[in-house]
């Protein structure tokens, strides 16, 4: 048997981390021959209700989930991660953006990046899931200087699964059909939802939907998909964002399918004339552990306004956070 993957997630007795925890217990997210040591991490106050997750774990009886640790302590949390999921933070309410939480959120993320960089494996991978979660991953690699810029990401792969779903409600075809979507940019309302190298069985998407339709509804629509979720539920998204936390993951560890790519939201080496140093999200292809951004797409002079536009914001978060940004 392989020897078990150690994954941290904080924020665990939240709504994203319990609709997370039994899924990557399960074996959903490195496979059902890898046993995992899940290391949940919250704040004192919600330490009654992590046991009370931690309780129903035991109880599930998964034969892959071969230790819980539950602690309040960063040190214990994210002790020897080979994963670091950071989710627990505030999300947002009705109305607001999700920058308008950068000011409680970002400490909380230069104060985890030191701790991954002193307490976590030398070659953990970290996915940032909490809000505004670009520039929560630029804080948090920031406070890591040990550590590789490349081994900390932020999560888009939400917006692309809905990406993925309304492009297959509009063309009547499954999700399985769709290839090569992807999204640009920040976790935000800038983000740039691009349909212009996208295949649905092989067949560009810009061939089946007009371009009024891409432009006026498929961009905002993905755009404002989070606020639609607040509207209807009075809480942001949960399993779905779960479901991504899976999806970004798996294919980070285990690899892209052949022929397509994922977004995620990387550190940018300037690609696509993205200004370097940024956490902005790139259609992807992982193998062997690691992330490759895709190179050589055709970009039309509206893509590349937009995104400008997500750039130019990401900069702005990256300016109000500059004394977090140093260790
Ligand atoms: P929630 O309020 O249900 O849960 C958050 C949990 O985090 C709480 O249990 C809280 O006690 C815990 N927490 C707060 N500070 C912590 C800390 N310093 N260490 C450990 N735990 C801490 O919120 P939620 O619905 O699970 O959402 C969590 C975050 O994820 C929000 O910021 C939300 O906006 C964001 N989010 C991002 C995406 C995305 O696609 N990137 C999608 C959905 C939600
Ligand atoms: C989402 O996209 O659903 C999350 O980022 C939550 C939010 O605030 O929209």
């Amino acid at each position: 048997m392989k020897s078990p993957v150690r994954v941290t997630i904080t924020g665990a007795a939240g709504h994203i981390g319990y609709a997370l925890a039994f899924r990557v217990a399960s074996g959903e997210m490195f496979g059902p021959d890898q046993p995992v040591i899940l290391r949940l991490l919250e704040i004192p106050q919600a330490l009654s209700s992590l046991n009370g997750v931690g309780m129903e774990l035991e109880d599930c009886a998964l034969p892959l989930l071969h230790d819980i640790v539950l602690t309040d302590d960063p040190a214990i949390g994210f002790r020897e991660a080979d994963y670091a999921i950071l989710i627990g933070a505030k999300p947002r309410a009705k109305g607001m953006e999700r920058s308008d939480l950068i000011t409680e959120n970002a400490k909380i993320f230069a104060a985890q990046g030191r701790a991954i960089n002193d307490h976590a494996s030398p070659d953990v991978r970290v996915l940032v899931v909490g809000n505004p979660a670009n520039t929560n991953a630029l804080i948090a690699a920031a406070n890591a200087p040990d550590l590789d810029k490349r081994q900390f990401t932020a999560m888009t792969r939400l917006d692309h699964n809905r990406a993925l779903g309304q492009l297959a409600n509009k063309t009547n075809r499954l999700v399985a059909d769709i290839t090569r979507m992807t999204i640009w940019g920040n976790h935000s309302m800038t983000q740039y939802p691009d349909l212009g190298n996208c295949l649905v069985e092989g067949v560009p998407a810009l061939e089946l939907v007009t371009r009024d339709w891409a432009i006026d509804h498929f961009i905002p629509r993905i755009q404002r998909r989070g606020a639609e979720i607040i509207e209807a539920r009075g809480l942001s998204s949960a399993a779905s964002a779960a479901d991504a936390v899976v999806d970004h993951v798996r294919d980070w560890a285990l690899g892209t399918p052949e022929g397509d790519w994922v977004s995620m939201s990387v550190i940018s080496d300037g690609s696509y004339g993205v200004a370097e140093g940024i956490v902005f999200s790139f259609p992807v292809t992982c193998a062997g552990g690691e992330y490759r951004i895709v190179q050589g797409l055709e970009l039309d002079a509206l893509s590349h306004s937009r995104l400008k536009k997500s750039e130019q914001e990401l900069l702005g978060e990256r300016a109000v956070v500059e004394d977090l940004l140093g260790r």
